[in-house]
């Protein structure tokens, strides 16, 4: 992220059932990182309820920001702007963000951005928190986005929506929402990957022979709604699995399938693109098997692999902060003009339930 000038960003996301304000230099630095997560709100529906999320974000958001504000030791007048999740994500959450956003910046005289979550998700890669230093990636790069809404490679030119091309994405669930729908049909709660993961790991993968979901070498399409399929087929048979140890080989053979589909995909996108670096990101990135495979892929090839830590890979305003800070920087002002939509500003090549775009 290079400039010479660092300015001092407060970022809010209000997207989806994380309440979260950062603030963040534009060096990446994280100043402070503070998230009010919603998840034993929805917890009893199993999944996330849009109106339980406005009715939560609204209750937080001014909270959330104050203690962001505090712990950075940074008053609103020391300030330089501020970023907001404008897009994707739930229309009404989204709202609450985006209009907290325009009150402080109306008041403070401040600029204002909005930033599309998925390119906040890949910037997290860039940001140093002082426990935890690390080396940012160089560009270009090979991004793996896998999150709860979206599964995707993109190859990364520059981190703006005209330098990023997808290269390919999940054709029916993202890999967030297969671990969430694989969780609930094992009675395991809401969100499903944590559980799954941390399950996984006491378990043998190889006692239950589960499909290779789009297995096809070259294609770089995802496709995890078969694999789910399979496991409501066994619960449906044989009943949700009583006996700890099945329970765990159950988890630890969902898990192999997933992250060898994500591994091996990543590793011929690496190839095709001729490209030495490889950043993973988005909620699923904080998966221990993923993480440990992806880094012995990325060994074996003598390629650089940039995970951000688990708390950045989840939903965050740190990230968001980031990539508002960008941005700023270039002199964009929304403020008159800022608009939240479901939908992300990345040019989408595979449609779902349809395969690539002609
Ligand atoms: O990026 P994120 O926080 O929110 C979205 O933008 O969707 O991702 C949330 C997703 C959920 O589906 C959750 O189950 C999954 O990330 N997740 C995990 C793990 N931690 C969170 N999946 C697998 N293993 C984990 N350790
Ligand atoms: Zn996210």
């Amino acid at each position: 992220m290079a400039s010479d000038r660092v300015i001092t960003v407060l970022g809010i996301e209000t997207s989806c059932d994380e309440t979260a304000a950062a603030v963040v230099r534009s060096s990446g630095e994280v100043l402070s990182d503070v998230i009010e997560s919603q998840v034993m709100a929805h917890a009893p529906y199993g999944g996330i309820v849009p109106e339980l999320a406005s009715r939560d974000h609204l209750r937080n958001v001014r909270p959330v920001i104050e203690a962001a504000l505090e712990r950075a030791g940074v008053p609103l007048d020391r300030l330089d702007g501020v970023a907001v999740t404008a897009r994707p994500g739930l229309a009404g959450a989204l709202h609450v963000g985006a209009q907290t956003a325009l009150g402080l910046a109306f008041a403070r005289q401040l600029p204002i951005v909005g930033v599309d979550h998925l390119i906040g998700h890949l910037c997290a890669a860039f940001l140093q928190y002082p426990e935890h230093p690390m080396e940012p990636p160089e560009l270009p790069f090979l991004a793996l986005l896998v999150s709860g809404g979206h599964t995707a490679l993109y190859r990364v030119d520059e981190l703006s929506a005209a330098g990023i091309r997808e290269l390919g994405a999940t054709r029916d669930d993202a890999a967030g929402e297969a671990y969430d729908k694989v969780g609930k049909l094992l009675g395991l709660g809401y969100p499903g990957g944590p559980v799954i993961d941390r399950l996984a790991h006491e378990g043998d993968a190889t006692r239950f022979e589960l499909p290779r979901p789009m297995s096809r070498r070259d294609s770089l399409e995802f496709s995890f709604s078969g694999l789910k399929t399979n496991i409501a087929r066994y619960v449906e048979e044989h009943g949700r699995p009583a006996e700890r140890g099945l329970l765990c080989d159950l988890c630890a053979a969902f898990q192999a399938r997933v992250v060898e589909t994500l591994v091996r995909k990543s590793v011929v996108a690496l190839e095709r693109e001729q490209l030495r670096t490889w950043v993973i990101g988005g909620g699923v990135a904080a998966n221990k098997g993923l993480r440990a495979a992806a880094q012995a892929a990325a060994n074996a090839r003598g390629v650089r692999l940039v995970v951000p830590i688990p708390r950045a890979c989840t939903d965050n305003a740190a990230m968001i902060a980031l990539s508002g800070s960008r941005r700023l920087l270039a002199g964009e002002d929304h403020g008159l003009t800022l608009e939240v939509s479901p939908h992300t500003e990345l040019p989408r090549t595979t449609r779902k339930g349809r395969g690539l775009r002609g």
